[in-house]
């Protein structure tokens, strides 16, 4: 394993996409001049504020999809941010949040026969900074967590490494997810897709990481690529 730290780039994503390098490579960075987001948002990075770091992997034998990471990364994330202070939940398919507002975002990307996880957590952002996010967003600063950067860049570090792991073995429980998340069955959600807006009702997760609802007595699988939920 490398750990690369750099001052400035223009995403740790896209850094470990376009060089040829070997897994487990990973990448920090103290300011990202085009970080980005989910579903082709940006990712707020000014420098210094915010942790930001991407994981290249090489692609398991039996990769079911890059939801399956997405849900597995969202474990470790949550459970590292849990040990500063408990209160950290996923909201599926891998936000983190505290207290009901964002904190943390994931963003697996497939690069051929590799896969990048990059990872955004708000440090030391204040509201004014966080506030052209379209949701509720917070840092640790805000919030009042106390934390030691180094500390947790390198339990961030073991912790997605050795979840990644469980993903690539098959070992990973699809119940360590529910027992974090905030969206459970029974739940009444709304779902934002690229052709409008429905109400739904969840049923459960699957092992591939689809969200399972139902409306008007049809069941769907919702994919984590394609859509935004709110409660
Ligand atoms: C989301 O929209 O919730 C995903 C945000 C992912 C942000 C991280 S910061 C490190 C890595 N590099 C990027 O450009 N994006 C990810």
């Amino acid at each position: 394993m490398k750990i690369i730290s750099l001052e400035t780039v223009d995403s740790t994503n896209e850094y470990l996409k376009r060089g040829n390098r070997k897994p487990i490579t990973v990448v920090t960075a103290n300011h990202q001049t085009g970080g980005k987001g989910r579903r082709g948002k940006k990712w707020i990075s000014p420098p210094g504020k915010g942790l930001y770091v991407s994981f290249l992997f090489e692609k398991p034998k039996n990769f079911l999809n890059v939801q399956t990471v997405s849900l597995s990364t969202a474990v470790a994330v949550a459970k590292t941010l849990n040990t500063l202070k408990k209160g950290f939940e996923i909201k599926w398919p891998n936000d983190i949040l505290f207290n009901g507002k964002k904190v943390c975002g994931i963003l697996p990307e497939l690069s051929g026969n590799r896969i990048v996880v990059g990872i955004g957590v708000n440090l030391y952002h204040s509201r004014e900074e966080l506030k052209e996010t379209d949701y509720p967003a917070t840092s640790l600063k805000i919030e009042k967590i106390h934390f030691d950067r180094e500390t947790l860049t390198i339990s961030l570090v073991k912790n997605v490494i050795n979840y990644f792991d469980k993903t690539a073995k098959g070992t990973f429980e699809i119940k360590e997810f529910e027992s974090l998340s905030i969206i459970k069955p029974g739940n009444r959600i709304t779902v934002k897709k690229q052709n409008g807006i429905e109400k739904v009702t969840v049923l459960g997760i699957d092992r591939e990481g689809y969200l399972i609802v139902e409306k008007d007595g049809k069941v769907e699988r919702l994919f984590s690529a394609e859509i935004s939920i709110r409660f």
